[in-house]
């Protein structure tokens, strides 16, 4: 019987290819065109070492292939962009756009007020002068924001103004010393007056720890809702979702669930949440195995689920592309993105991938289309942006694209690799089958019936698609 099927399939696979039918399975599916079916943004930073020119470049076509929004480590940042008094330096943001733009991808700002990479000149001029610090943060702004009007699309206006154990505002902070609380409010109304397209969120880490009044996240939605009370220009919160992986109690760390909680709570307020610099390290030293890797990818799914199912979630952003190049050494973590020190991608990858591909939106939500109604602004609907201009970049970006392939009962075919490495996971993301060396076809014999995701990898040349083995 198998053999018949087998016979079968080789006919119909050869008539198909010859007769090029075979469009429905040529086109490689990336984490940027499956985000974009899902109309949600998927992205990661573009690194301080890729301003500088030193990575590799497949990090950039990684980079430009797999995601469709982008945000700078530290280039748009006070003190890259201000270093001197008056004196803006526009030329890494710069950059970054002009990238942006020409892979069309949504660019996030980061971030205008903050207690962190503040230069300098500030503090030693202006300490504690209430009046002068509103003119330097309001003139920094102005600037900014109006430099890059209608082409950042969104900007994280006030970043980490909570302290971390009793919830209350941060008090080291120059802004905080010489202001007090309301320079958050008048941020964002300034950063609304610079360009009142731009989407404005208000950005902080410890978000996923529950909305108890104990907690941040509790703390912060008091604040919203008097923001939206009086009509502060905010549009979203950004939940940085640094969080470690660990074995022990799931909910010390933060867990999705809470934060899903969080996104529940500001759709009543009709704020977006959005996930902006997400990354699951391990504590550094110890020994990261494959079962640690598979675990760390669930988790990653699992905050991808409120990306996906929250009708006021739009954006799952991650800090970093490959573990060589992150920030997490310095806090003690490792391991925590989603492609490994040599570029290739981890099982993180692969669960975020195979969800993106078999997540069905239910039946009964407008999903996405309905986010956020906010009248100051003409568009902020994941629906009305670039995603035509993406269409045409991933046609152009997505590399060699010349592996195709086919399922005929337990037989896979390939046509267009010499040597494909052919991966076959479950549909919750679990490998269950993985051949190196494999040219024309291979036999999923001991692969039970059922629908699942294949990977086919040739050099460069990366096909996944959804299969069915009857
Ligand atoms: O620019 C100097 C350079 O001139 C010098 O040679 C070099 C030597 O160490 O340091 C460079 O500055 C470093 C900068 O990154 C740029 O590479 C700083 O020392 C270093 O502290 C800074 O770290 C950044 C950190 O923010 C600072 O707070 C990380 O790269 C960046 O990933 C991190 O990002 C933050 C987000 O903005 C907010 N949320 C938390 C997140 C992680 O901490």
């Amino acid at each position: 019987m198998r053999t018949q099927q087998t016979l079968a399939g080789v006919v119909l696979g050869i008539a198909l290819f010859s007769a090029g039918l075979s469009n429905a399975f040529a086109a490689d599916e990336t984490l940027r065109s499956l985000a974009e079916k899902n109309n949600i943004y998927i992205g990661a930073i573009l690194n301080s070492q890729w301003f500088g020119g030193g990575l590799p470049g497949q990090y950039e076509q990684i980079h430009k292939t797999q995601f469709n929004i982008v945000v700078a480590e530290n280039e748009m940042k006070f003190d890259a962009t201000e270093p001197s008094e008056g004196r803006f330096n526009y030329g890494n943001g710069d950059k970054m756009v002009k990238y942006a733009k020409a892979n069309g991808m949504r660019v996030r700002g980061h971030a205008l007020a903050w207690h962190s990479q503040v230069p300098g000149w500030v503090d030693q001029k202006y300490g504690k002068n209430k009046k002068e610090l509103l003119r330097v943060l309001k003139n920094h702004i102005d600037n900014v924001v109006g430099h890059w009007k209608g082409q950042v699309d969104e900007w994280d206006v006030v970043n980490e103004a909570i302290s971390n154990n009793e919830p209350q505002w941060r008090g080291y902070s120059v802004w905080y010393q010489g202001i007090g609380p309301e320079f958050i409010d008048s941020a964002f109304v300034w950063a609304h007056a610079a360009d009142p397209n731009a989407e404005l969120c208000y950005n902080d880490y410890n978000l996923e720890q529950g909305i108890s009044p104990k907690a941040k996240a509790g703390f912060l939605l008091e604040q919203v809702k008097r923001w939206v009370a009086n009509g502060i220009p905010i549009h979203c919160v950004g939940s940085q979702t640094h969080v470690e992986d660990t074995t022990t109690d799931k909910h010390f760390i933060g867990s999705p669930d809470s934060l899903r909680a969080l996104a529940k709570e500001l759709a009543k307020l009709n704020i977006k949440l959005k996930i902006t610099e997400l990354d699951i390290g391990f504590k550094s030293g110890i020994n990261v195995s494959k079962s640690d890797l598979e675990r760390q990818g669930k988790t990653f799914r699992e905050y991808l689920d409120i990306i996906l199912e929250e009708p006021n979630a739009d954006t799952y952003l991650i800090w970093g592309v490959s573990d060589k190049w992150s920030w997490l050494g310095g806090l003690n973590r490792q391991k925590g993105l989603i492609y490994d020190d040599n570029l290739n991608p981890k099982p993180a990858f692969d669960s975020i991938l195979v969800r993106l591909q078999n997540f069905e939106p239910p039946q009964d939500t407008a999903k996405k289309d309905t986010v956020v109604a906010d009248t100051s602004k003409k568009d902020t609907t994941v629906k009305d942006t670039t995603v035509k201009d993406t269409t045409t970049a991933i046609a152009k970006s997505a590399g060699p694209g010349s592996v195709s392939m086919y399922v005929a009962g337990h037989t896979l075919f390939i046509a267009g690799a010499n040597s494909a490495k052919v991966d076959v996971f479950d549909m919750q993301g679990r490998p269950v089958f993985s051949a190196k060396n494999v040219k024309g076809s291979i036999d999923l014999k001991d692969v039970s019936e059922g629908l699942y995701m294949v990977r086919v990898r040739d050099g460069s040349a990366n096909l996944t698609k959804r299969i069915a083995i009857k």
